[in-house]
């Protein structure tokens, strides 16, 4: 028979056992439940209550039975972001994207220290992005697109060693960028695109050195210049958008030997020379040259891409013949207008059958088209 004392202990010891997980959570539930009162106990927290477990609540995300990831999207939150979202010990992923956050970049995330994913997009920062943002050494993931960040991107940015995904299109931006941010060795998605106040600048040579990266945007960056020979060693590159800037020179001899290439835009530059060969990029699926200075012939072998689906070269000076092999069975979209074309046009354009734009217009075409 065990003692009454002995019962008593087991009693402590079951309530233990079954109030554990309980008290494991209890610490991230109290911060949290004083976030959703910072926040002024938005109807979307009405699940944040203090008898159910955090790990269930549809915002949060546990790993182990802590909480790792908060999730934020478009919450309408306009308060500032507290202190004490760091008390959250094994926060990874933070995302407070399209809500109506204001002021200056939150330096209150540095005492995140394991934040690995930090998404702020669709807000209305202001001001630079803090010159020791390497403090936060962790993040993988930066976007903070959509919002109203100017200045500088400072150097720190290139000591985030683990970054991968770099979003800032869509700013203020009205400094300048660091060439460094080739050293970012593991960037993988660079997007930068639809910032006209940048200084007018070159695209850094040392981008070549982003062997990893997949997705560069630049598009509407204020880049003057060349696009450099090193983006021959760019091989993982898939999407390449560099329109609407003031580029000059020729398109690099190697550029379409990236097997990977995909969707390559350079529209609205004042690049010239001709269309390089050989193209090896055997997945190009949309090519964007229009209203440069290209001259030359068109390559035949480009409309022997087997995915080649959207093609514009448009506005340029190109001349010569064409003739569409039958086998560019995907093509959808060709504009070729305004060039220097001659010769008949070819009749294989109707065996075509995805073809649903044709435009030709303002060439030198000789005979009729039927
Ligand atoms: C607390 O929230 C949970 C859902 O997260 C709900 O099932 C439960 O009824 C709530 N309890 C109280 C007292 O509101
Ligand atoms: C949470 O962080 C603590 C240290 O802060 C660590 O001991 C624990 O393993 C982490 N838990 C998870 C699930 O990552
Ligand atoms: C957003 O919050 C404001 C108060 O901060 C409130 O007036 C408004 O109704 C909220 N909008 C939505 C869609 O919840
Ligand atoms: C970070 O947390 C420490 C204590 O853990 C505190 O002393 C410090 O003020 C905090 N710093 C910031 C920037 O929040
Ligand atoms: C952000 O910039 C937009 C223009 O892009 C402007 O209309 C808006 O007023 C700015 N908001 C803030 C908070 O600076
Ligand atoms: C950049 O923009 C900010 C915010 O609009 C402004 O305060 C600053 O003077 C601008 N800097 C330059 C160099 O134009
Ligand atoms: C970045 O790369 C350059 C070479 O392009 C090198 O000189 C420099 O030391 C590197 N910087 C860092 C912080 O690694
Ligand atoms: C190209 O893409 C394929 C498939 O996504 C991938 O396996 C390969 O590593 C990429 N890079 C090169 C250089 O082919
Ligand atoms: C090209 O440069 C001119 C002159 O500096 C400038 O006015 C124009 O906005 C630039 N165009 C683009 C697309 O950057
Ligand atoms: C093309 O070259 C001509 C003559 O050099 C120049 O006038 C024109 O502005 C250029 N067009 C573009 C889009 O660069
Ligand atoms: C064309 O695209 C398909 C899928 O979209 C892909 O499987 C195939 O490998 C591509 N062909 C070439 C030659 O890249
Ligand atoms: C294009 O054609 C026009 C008139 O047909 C001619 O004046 C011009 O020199 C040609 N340009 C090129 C680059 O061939």
């Amino acid at each position: 028979m065990p003692s009454p004392f002995s019962k008593v202990l087991l009693f402590f010891f079951y309530l233990f056992l079954t109030l554990m997980p309980f008290l494991v959570i209890s610490d991230d539930r109290t911060i949290l439940l004083n976030l959703k009162q910072h926040w002024g106990n938005p109807p979307w927290t009405l699940s944040w209550n203090s008898t159910s477990s955090p790990c269930g609540w549809p915002e949060i995300q546990c790993t182990g039975g802590s909480v790792t990831g908060l999730h934020l999207h478009n919450k309408n939150i306009t308060n500032s972001i507290p202190l004490s979202i760091c008390d959250l010990k094994n926060l990874t992923v933070l995302d407070l994207s399209y809500n109506y956050i204001t002021g200056n970049f939150p330096t209150v995330l540095y005492n995140c220290s394991g934040l690995q994913s930090l998404d702020l997009s669709g807000n209305y920062f202001i001001g630079p992005i803090p010159s020791d943002i390497d403090r936060m050494s962790s993040l993988q993931v930066i976007h903070i697109a959509y919002s109203n960040f100017s200045g500088d991107i400072p150097p720190a940015i290139c000591r985030l060693p683990e970054l991968q995904i770099f979003y800032l299109y869509r700013n203020q931006f009205n400094g300048t960028f660091p060439a460094e941010i080739g050293n970012l060795s593991n960037l993988v998605e660079l997007d930068m695109a639809e910032n006209s106040l940048f200084l007018p600048a070159r695209i850094p040579p040392e981008f070549g050195k982003l062997n990893n990266l997949v997705f560069l945007s630049m598009r509407t960056t204020n880049l003057i210049g060349k696009i450099p020979e090193s983006f021959a060693s760019l091989y993982n590159l898939q999407i390449l958008d560099l329109a609407i800037n003031n580029l000059t020179g020729s398109i690099p001899l190697e550029l379409f030997q990236l097997k990977n290439l995909t969707f390559v835009s350079l529209t609205k530059n004042h690049l010239l020379g001709e269309i390089p060969t050989p193209i090896k990029s055997s997945n190009l699926f949309r090519l964007d040259l229009s209203e440069n200075n290209f001259t030359g012939s068109i390559p035949q072998e480009l409309f022997q891409l087997e995915n080649l689906s959207f093609v514009y070269l448009n506005k340029n000076q190109l001349s010569g013949e064409i003739s569409i092999p039958i086998e560019s069975l995907k093509l959808t979209e060709l504009d070729l207008s305004v060039n220097n074309l001659t010769g008949s046009i070819p009749m294989d354009f109707w065996k075509l059958q995805q073809l649903t734009h044709l435009i030709l217009f303002s060439n030198n075409f000789s005979g009729c088209l039927y």
